[in-house]
């Protein structure tokens, strides 16, 4: 049977008051599934579009046909100004598999356990920052908190680098240039050449990021020159970056593409980790029950101490809050590929050229793979109700070749954090604080921020 055409939302479900794609993607995605299932065609700007939302389908895309579905894409187009020819948006396949091959091996499980003691001491040092606020009753702003805090245990791990001095300019850059990319979205853009008021911001904020990266990238290079600094330490990951050759072609990185990856992994670290930390807190101060038991797991298994890598696997509840956070608020939660062929997926046809997207916010609410979707419930993340899942229904770092290459350094970063933190300290609530709604920007982060007050347990 030859393959039909997708079913495309219509004109009539705009009229009838359904979100625009434009104006509210998540509730748009969301009732597009409800209306017409696990895959349909929509316009947006004038671009095709296809939502996938099934497990199978995702597979295919990302693991399967990964070679036919590349980063072509409209979104990745549309942050590669920012991101350049670092690995996220990197739509060159060769160039792609070959920084690849040089970074993976600073990304594997043991690597990241070499990472532990920063984790934890970072986080030690923003609570004794913290130390006064439960007494004086202040509120923290979350996503600036945990926001330098991501930022100093990514650069510390990977860089040998200490950036407390200039966090808070990449951080002010970051939600400018989120905030300008995300409007790619919503309204027809001239190209980023014509020098628009917000091109121009773009433009400030990228100079800004640039000069964060070069700041200790130059640094490393002087004091290299002078010393032999690298000879009796052990290697970070600039030093390897810096030193490295393709094993294929023995030719360097270059200097120009090494700014380039280490912009990609601060970008890539920073705020997918932040919001992750804030929506985690503002979940357990919603949910006392919950909460109670990651502090009966903390004190069984710490008795007071820090957290240690050795820890994480009776740390098991903490992990699963983690989990359950990242079902909820998937940081990263909208992702596409470019179909480069025609394909067929489950008996509709995929003309080559169609921008396929997948949302993960929307995958992790499926109701045939959560039940009561919308409730937090960690337990859901037990071995036996997991082993009953698809695999691909849940995928807040990706799949396939292209999987989030820094998804152990996450989920150990969050984990520890988490149990570091609820050791001594509870976040609660501020008495007067609104509902925190998701705001779908090219992250998920919570609108208007994260307000929350510290009380020592
Ligand atoms: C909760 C934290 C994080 C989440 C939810 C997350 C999510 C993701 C997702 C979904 C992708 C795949 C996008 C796609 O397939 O198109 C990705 C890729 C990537 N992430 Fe993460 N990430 C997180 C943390 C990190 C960290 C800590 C780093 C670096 C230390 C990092 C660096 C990267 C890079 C470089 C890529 C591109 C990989 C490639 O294409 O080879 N991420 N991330």
């Amino acid at each position: 049977m030859s393959p039909r055409a997708l079913p495309s939302v219509r004109f009539t479900d705009r009229l009838r008051g359904s979100p625009t794609f434009r104006r509210d993607p998540l509730a748009f995605l969301s009732r597009g599934r409800e209306r017409y299932g696990d895959i349909f065609r929509f316009r947006t700007l004038g671009v095709p579009m296809v939502m996938v939302n099934h497990p199978d389908h995702i597979r295919r895309i990302l693991v399967d046909k990964s070679a036919q579905y590349d980063k072509n894409a409209f979104l990745f187009k549309a942050v590669r100004p920012v991101l350049r020819t670092g690995l996220i948006a990197n739509a060159d396949t060769a160039q792609w598999r070959r920084q690849r091959r040089m970074m993976a091996p600073h990304f594997t499980p043991g690597a990241v356990g070499s990472f532990a003691r920063n984790m934890t001491t970072e986080t030690v040092k923003m609570l004794d920052r913290w130390e006064r606020y439960p007494r004086d009753g202040r509120v923290i702003d979350a996503m600036d908190e945990f926001g330098r805090l991501a930022l100093a245990i990514v650069n510390r791990s990977l860089f040998s680098a200490d950036v407390s001095a200039t966090a808070q300019d990449f951080e002010r850059a970051f939600g400018v240039a989120n905030s300008i990319l995300a409007a790619f979205f919503r309204r027809p853009f001239p190209p980023l050449s014509v020098p628009t008021p917000g091109h121009r911001r773009l433009r400030r904020a990228i100079d800004a990021m640039d000069s964060f990266v070069s700041g200790f990238v130059q640094g490393r290079l002087r004091a290299n020159a002078d010393t032999d600094r690298d000879a009796d330490q052990e290697p970070d990951l600039l030093t390897l970056l810096l030193h490295s050759v393709d094993e294929e072609d023995g030719s360097g990185m270059g200097l120009e593409r090494l700014h380039h990856e280490v912009l990609n992994l601060c970008v890539g670290a920073y705020e997918t980790t932040t919001n992750a930390l804030c929506w985690a807190f503002h979940l357990l101060a919603r949910h006392p029950d919950a909460e109670k038991r990651l502090h009966e797991e903390v004190d069984r298994v710490l008795g007071g101490r820090i957290p240690r890598f050795e820890d994480l696997p009776e740390l098991a509840y903490t992990r699963m809050v983690v989990d359950e956070t990242l079902r909820i608020y998937s940081p990263a939660y909208q992702f596409m590929r470019h179909a480069s062929q025609d394909d067929e997926i489950a008996g509709y046809r995929i003309p080559a050229g169609s921008n396929m997207l997948i949302n993960s916010y929307v995958l992790h609410r499926h109701p045939d793979f959560w039940d009561e979707p919308e409730t937090f419930r960690p337990e859901r993340f037990g071995a036996e109700e997991t082993a009953r899942r698809p695999r691909h229904a849940y995928i807040p770092f990706g799949s396939g070749q292209r999987v989030c290459i820094g998804r152990h350094f996450a989920l150990t970063e969050l984990t520890l954090v988490l149990a570091t933190v609820a050791r001594t300290h509870r976040l609660v609530l501020p008495a007067d604080a609104p509902d925190v709604h998701p705001e779908a920007l090219i992250t998920l982060r919570p609108r208007g921020g994260m307000r929350l007050r510290l009380e020592h347990r």
